[in-house]
């Protein structure tokens, strides 16, 4: 179980995450839904300790991200896909992770094997495409089998056969018990694959539901996400519309 408390972060005047509180449950797929520049990556990268937060805390079964004895073991992140050496192949930069987290080495073609990329396990990951820089992220955030995986728009950049297979993913990791958080801008995204919504704006909480109560809410899941968002600086900003 993740809980936010009163998450709050500033940079210089701009309140990117704004007293955010929630819960993400184990054996379900949660979506984190808001606008460009709604705060989702800035709430992600607070709770993987990346960035310290002005106010309130995140934890993870309790505890700090950084008081977890083994982070890999424990959650596992698609945050930048292009975090790994490009001269690296695949399989070393993998290797290289194991290694580091006293994660047992035949993981490594366990989850080569489990994101498609057997095959490219010894090309150099700066030649990889888009699609195959977010399956080899994938595959370092699978590493640990974590039971928590925090995913910050995976689908961004894959074709349609690579958006169906992470989907799927997805799905099968939370029907395992895991907990499975996964950021998105795009309310059809999330209406494939979450059960549960958490949905921002301008750093703020908007609605803690369900995609089926949102849907209920208005003409149409897309309806219910605009007219929730609208009241959000950040939506009428990038709408140019009245302030
Ligand atoms: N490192 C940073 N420095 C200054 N402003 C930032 C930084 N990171 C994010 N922001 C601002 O915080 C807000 C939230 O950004 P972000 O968390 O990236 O949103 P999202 O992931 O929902 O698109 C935006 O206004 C963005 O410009
Ligand atoms: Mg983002």
């Amino acid at each position: 179980m993740i809980k936010a408390r009163g998450l709050t972060k500033r940079y210089g005047t701009v309140k990117a995450v704004d007293a955010l509180s929630f819960d993400v449950r184990p054996g379900a797929v949660t979506g984190f839904l808001g606008p460009n520049g709604s705060g989702k990556t800035t709430t992600m990268r607070l709770m993987l300790g990346l960035d310290r937060p002005d106010g309130g805390t995140v934890t993870i079964g309790g505890r700090r991200y950084r008081d977890l004895a083994w982070p890999l073991r424990e959650v596992g992140a698609l945050l930048d896909a292009r975090a790994f050496h490009p001269g690296r192949s695949a399989r070393a930069h993998l290797a290289a992770l194991a290694a580091a987290n006293s994660i047992p080495s035949r993981r490594v073609d366990e989850v080569l094997r489990q994101v498609g990329l057997d095959t490219a396990r010894d090309r150099r990951a700066g030649k990889f495409s888009l699609g195959m820089g977010q399956r080899l992220g994938l595959a370092a955030a699978l590493l640990g089998d974590p039971g928590i995986l925090l995913l910050d728009e995976p689908v961004n950049g894959l074709d349609p056969e690579g958006v169906r297979w992470i989907r799927d993913l997805m799905k099968s990791l939370a029907a395992e018990g895991r907990t499975v958080f996964v950021s998105s801008h795009l309310i059809s995204e999330m209406a494939q694959t979450a059960e549960h919504v958490i949905v921002i704006g301008g750093g703020r909480l908007l609605a803690d539901t369900t995609v089926g109560e949102l849907a209920a809410r208005s003409a149409s899941l897309e309806d219910a996400f605009l007219e929730l968002t609208s009241g959000s600086a950040e939506f009428r900003a990038a709408h140019r519309g009245p302030a």
